[in-house]
């Protein structure tokens, strides 16, 4: 007789079926109105002494250079420039600030496994960003964006680290859905959900977005959404 449990809880590294999340029609509609307000950029720092005051609650966005963390940003808050994008990585440079009516405070990251940046730059940023993410009380998530065309890469395994190290919440977003086709996106999002297993701090539920068609861009404000309501209870 074949053992269900266990062929549903598989070996970690077989493959299995990726865990997405799913929200309520309720939740989806709390994060429209969550980012429904006008946004605006309030500072940038790109050193620990000129990082603003740690007020609201700050979602911050990480990922390789070029990944499309400002493009998210530009398709949650539903403005296409408040975050400057750009088709060579590297574009981002500092921690951005963005923040509307509401305690929600967004924050673009510089990327990481920036192979042209000088090694100055590339040791300055990743000291700014170790700082930032293990020093920051107001910090209530990360979202640890990856490519749907590349599927997670050694460097955003170390990243998580950190992160569990951090003692974080973070989830994992995939980006350029409309790049890739839907069986190999699950293939990536599958292998990341069995990566995940040695994360105990990630939030097991993945995210797919195109910040191009807007494809999870619901999704993802009202997993924010409801980040807020845990928060708050
Ligand atoms: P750095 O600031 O350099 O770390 O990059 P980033 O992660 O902020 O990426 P950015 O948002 O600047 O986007 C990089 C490139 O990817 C740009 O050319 C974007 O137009 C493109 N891009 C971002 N998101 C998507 C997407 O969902 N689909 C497609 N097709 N292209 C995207
Ligand atoms: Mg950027």
């Amino acid at each position: 007789m074949t053992d269900v449990s266990a062929e549903n809880s598989g070996p970690v590294g077989v493959a299995q079926a990726p865990s997405v999340a799913v929200y309520t029609d309720d939740e989806i509609e709390a994060g429209r109105k969550l980012f429904v307000s006008d946004w605006d950029f309030t500072s940038a720092a790109g050193s620990f002494a000129s990082l603003p005051p740690m007020l609201g609650v700050e979602i911050a966005f990480a990922g390789r250079s070029n990944v499309g963390k400002s493009s998210l940003i530009n398709g949650l808050t539903g403005r296409n420039a408040l975050a400057r994008t750009s088709r060579t990585p590297g574009r981002t440079q500092e921690l951005i600030f963005f923040k509307a009516t509401g305690p929600l405070v967004l924050v673009d990251m510089p990327g990481y496994g920036y192979a042209k940046a000088s090694k100055d730059k590339v040791a300055a940023w990743t000291d700014l960003i170790r700082t930032y993410l293990k020093g920051r009380a107001n910090l209530a998530r990360v979202y640890v964006l990856i490519d749907g065309r590349h599927g997670l890469k050694a460097t955003d395994a170390d990243v998580l680290t950190t992160l569990d190290s951090a003692a974080l919440s973070y989830q994992i977003v995939f980006t350029k859905s409309d790049e890739v086709s839907a069986t190999e996106l699950a293939a990536h999002m599958a292998a990341t959900t069995a990566a995940l297993a040695k994360h105990p701090a990630a939030h097991p539920e993945l995210i797919a977005t195109s910040s191009r068609t807007g494809a999870g861009i619901p999704q993802l404000r009202a997993a924010i959404a409801r980040l807020l309501v845990e928060r708050a209870a």
